[in-house]
């Protein structure tokens, strides 16, 4: 079942796309036409990281760029993340600074 997808810039950009349920976030705007940030896509660089600030994804991995209470706060990997519902994403290059274990900072 598709998902529709909400991307969030700071300022007022704002992108909506539909996912299929097996393909990752980071795919689904590829295929949209939308560039995302990435690098590694399996989990360990967090160069992708967005914010769930509404809906549910599942990481197809172990999101291992992410401690547990980044987790907590929404933070996803895009690159491995799946969604399971309609799903409002929080992207933009200020968010990796946020997570607490950022080696960015
Ligand atoms: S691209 Fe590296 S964690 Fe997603």
């Amino acid at each position: 079942m598709a998902h529709e997808i909400t991307l969030e810039w700071p300022g007022d950009r704002v992108e909506t796309f539909s996912a299929e349920s097996n393909e990752t976030v980071l795919e689904a705007a590829a295929r949209a036409g939308i560039r995302l940030p990435y690098d590694c896509r399996s989990g360990t660089c967090a160069e992708c990281v967005g914010q769930v600030l509404d809906g549910a994804i599942e990481h197809r991995r172990m999101p291992r760029a992410l401690e547990s209470d980044d987790l907590a706060g929404g933070y996803a990997l895009l690159c491995i993340a799946v969604p399971r519902e309609d799903c409002r994403i929080r992207t933009g290059s200020r968010i990796q600074a946020e997570l607490g274990s950022s080696p960015w900072g």
